[in-house]
């Protein structure tokens, strides 16, 4: 699947360019066992690269001036690295830009390219193409220039290229996008930034993304909101429990004890992250333990969490994972990724999955008029160069 990418892509680049790439780029998409919504609240998160990836084909340009094409939009755009760099109204050049904008920022020494990419992640599934985006196109002008920044700090400045484009959020998606590993998940603290590797052998069970289908407008306000009330409800924790630094020392005790000194909906959104925190570190020894079933029944909990603690689902995931809870092939779902739409993460025991997705598809047509988008993917390498030999 992507050796066809590859192969498009390096054609493109030829046919635009008239030469061959200096350096293709691989960038993957992500997905998440369990850990939502509080990477950017200092818990741990689960997630993984996917074998969905951007491909990029490179050269220097030797001007100040860079080309960006995207082939699959047949689109393309400038920028002149002499310009000051300002948000675009095409959303997918402010990637692009942000993360010039933080090359610039940190002082790096470089000047323009010629670059082509082409994509098969799908775009606002949650499945992070926009943390492919920055950190492999990031990736790509490290090594033409060879500027020297760590894997850590390609996560961190595409990061920082997605606040600049508008949505403030955590560190999951860029980190898991460059540090993924083939076969494993990463359990990453995301107060220390350390992260370790599990199997990511899920047993009798096939992880399958049931894609909504649905995105909806209000995403980037409404995550932008939620990340206000955590803070407001940890300044509240913070002043009645001085010896707590961060959600994770605080206990549902504790927190509950607060519940009349806050707002209902920042309590509510802050015991939905305290309990997600706990529920990770259960989550990663039941995967470490093979007890697929107990994992599968954290994944249902977080869906509840989400659903209803957090507000982040829509009722086109809630009936989804409502499905799951009712099939009995089905051992665990949740939705995935900020939420407000894209993918349910499911385990499927093995050799009910064509029946199940037969019939979550059909069943999903009817309730809602809308196609269920089906993924089976494979958990791969984070960011690195294509070497043709
Ligand atoms: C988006 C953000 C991540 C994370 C998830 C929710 O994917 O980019 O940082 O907060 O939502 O877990």
């Amino acid at each position: 699947m992507n050796d066809s990418l590859i192969q498009k892509t390096t054609a493109f680049f030829q046919e635009t360019f008239g030469n061959v790439p200096e350096k293709i780029v691989l960038s993957p998409g992500r997905i998440n066992i369990i850990g939502e919504h509080v990477d950017y609240n200092d818990g741990f998160v689960l997630p993984a690269a996917i074998d969905k990836i951007i491909c990029f084909a490179f050269e220097k340009s030797n001007t100040t001036t860079s080309k960006i094409v995207a082939i699959d939009l047949n689109q393309e755009f400038e920028v002149d690295l002499l310009q000051d760099i300002e948000l675009s109204s095409t959303v997918w050049n402010n990637y692009i830009l942000g993360v010039l904008k933080q090359l610039q920022d940190n002082g790096f020494e470089f000047s323009g390219v010629n670059c082509v990419f082409s994509s098969n992640i799908p775009v606002g599934s949650g499945l992070s193409s926009s943390a492919a985006l920055e950190c492999g196109f990031l990736f790509g002008l490290n090594e033409l220039f060879d500027l020297k920044i760590k894997p850590i700090d390609i996560a961190l400045m595409g990061q920082k290229a997605e606040h600049w484009v508008g949505i403030n959020c955590g560190i999951m998606d860029q980190f898991a996008s460059v540090h993924g590993l083939e076969n494993k998940v990463i359990k990453l603290d995301c107060n220390t930034l350390e992260f370790e590797y599990h199997n990511a052998d899920f047993k009798d069970y096939a992880l399958v993304l049931l894609d909504s289908n649905v995105k909806h407008s209000l995403f980037t306000s409404a995550y932008n909101k939620r990340r206000e009330e955590c803070e407001e409800g940890l300044a509240i924790i913070k002043a009645n429990f001085p010896e707590i630094k961060s959600f994770r020392n605080c206990t549902e005790a504790q927190l509950l004890t607060l519940k009349d000194k806050m707002d209902i909906v920042v309590f509510t959104r802050v015991l939905y992250v305290v309990k997600e925190i706990a529920r990770v570190s259960k989550a990663c020894e039941a995967l470490d333990a093979g007890n697929i079933e107990l994992l599968g029944k954290l994944l249902f909990e977080n869906h509840d969490g989400l659903s209803k603690e957090y507000e982040v689902s829509c009722p086109e995931l809630d009936y989804l994972v409502d499905l799951a809870l009712a099939d009995e092939a089905v051992i665990g779902s949740r939705l995935m990724g900020g939420g407000f739409g894209g993918c349910t993460i499911t385990f499927i025991k093995k050799g009910k999955e064509e029946a199940v997705k037969q019939k979550f598809a059909q069943l999903y047509q009817e309730k809602w008029n809308i196609e269920l988008k089906i993924y089976d993917v494979k958990i791969g390498n984070g960011t690195s160069l294509y070497n043709a030999n």
